[in-house]
């Protein structure tokens, strides 16, 4: 049977450390309200002028083909993952291609907009073309630069000290090897609470979406004929175009759906969380690690967390995680590898490997 395997994975976060003493200067926060509640200790930012999701993704990804054996010309297919493009259209899938000199018109390139679970969306999608033969070499990046567009000031300060910059990338090949590879994927998704984690400006009659909330906010349209609504002067001074999040409502979501779809991918192909090697969650939060682990009864040697180094990198969480745990040696050939991820749609996922 074919199945899809990593071949080759690798990881790129930027130079610069932001520590949350470097936030308390800016903002009212401290640096024991930040660790207490995330585990967070530092965070990773790009390059103000030089770094976006693009070149970050490019680094990683040219670790991951070098790790898979292969030419940067044999990729067939691109699959970008981020929630922070560089441009609102056209997407970071060819930009990347552009960014690896890969010249070739024979590939294809696919951009995902499921945020924290891009990463686990993207495996399943680079898995079922793997498995009907349509493509060999599957380049899957997972990127994000946040740092470009928080809010510094303390109204933002319950978003802004989780997130941080990172890019992760994965080879995924065609294996006929017995019982190698990625076993099952489980996705999922609820737009009934689309808002409770979103960024919403600029956009397409924003003022619609809030208006279906019950909520009238005052965007600043102009009375104009045509257009002017995608970017307005208000949304600006009212700074209207940060992310927003309900931080305790996502938390009580989230730790009801990691444990769910873990055990439903673990149903779909006979196994329990004991057999589970090693759990790479997405890096929300420790304490919603911590959670899930407990839930499952799973041991902090069975559950990878960085997130106290990187904060929260939505869509490149995983792969760096994973990456970082195979660099480590803790995750070795037979091992059964658990990804989960959590977030903004809601959208949520799994993904059993046997590594
Ligand atoms: O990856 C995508 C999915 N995202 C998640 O899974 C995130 C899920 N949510 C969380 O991780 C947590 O909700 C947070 C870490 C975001 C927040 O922790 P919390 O324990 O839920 O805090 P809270 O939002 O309920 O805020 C508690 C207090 C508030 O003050 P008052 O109203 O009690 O006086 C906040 O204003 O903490 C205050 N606060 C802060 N204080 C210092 C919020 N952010 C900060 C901050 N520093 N950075």
């Amino acid at each position: 049977m074919l199945r899809s395997k990593i071949a080759g994975i690798g990881r790129y976060v930027p130079e610069k450390t932001v520590t949350n003493q470097d936030l308390e200067k800016v903002m009212d926060t401290t640096d024991a309200w930040v660790q207490e509640r995330t585990g967070i200790k530092e965070r990773h930012y790009a390059h103000k002028y030089e770094e976006t999701a693009t070149t970050m993704g490019a680094r990683a990804a040219a670790i991951a083909i070098e790790r898979a054996g292969i030419q940067k010309e044999d990729v067939d297919f691109i699959i970008f993952a981020t929630l922070s493009p560089d441009y609102y259209f056209p997407g970071c899938g060819v930009l990347l291609q552009r960014e690896l000199g890969i010249t070739s018109t024979e590939i294809a390139a696919l951009d995902i907009r499921n945020q924290c679970s891009g990463f686990v969306y993207g495996l399943s999608v680079a898995d079922q073309f793997i498995k009907t033969g349509m493509y060999k070499n599957i380049l899957l990046v997972g990127a994000e630069i946040h740092s470009m567009g928080l809010d510094f000031s303390t109204e933002g300060r319950n978003v802004t000290v989780i997130f941080g910059d990172g890019a992760g990338a994965v080879v995924l090949q065609p294996t006929e090897e017995e019982g190698r590879g990625v076993l099952t994927t489980k996705l999922h998704s609820d737009g009934t609470y689309a808002e409770k984690l979103a960024l919403i400006n600029p956009g397409a009659h924003a003022g619609y979406h809030y208006r279906k909330l019950g909520e009238e906010v005052d965007l600043g349209y102009p009375e104009t004929e045509y257009g002017e609504t995608f970017i307005t002067q208000k949304m600006l001074d009212d700074k209207l175009f940060y992310p927003y999040m309900d931080g305790p409502f996502v938390f009580k979501m989230a730790v009801q759906k990691f444990p769910e779809v873990i055990m439903e991918a673990l149903h779909a192909v006979g196994l329990a969380p004991s057999d589970i090697n090693m759990l790479v969650p997405h890096q929300a939060n420790l304490r919603i690690s911590e959670f899930v682990a407990k839930k499952l009864g799973l041991g902090p040697d069975q559950v990878w967390s960085n997130i106290q180094k990187y904060g929260n990198t939505t869509a490149a969480s995983i792969p760096i995680a994973l990456c970082e745990a195979v660099e480590a040696g803790a995750v070795k050939p037979g091992d059964l590898v658990c990804l989960a991820a959590f977030g903004s749609g809601f959208t949520w996922g799994s993904a059993l490997i046997r590594w």
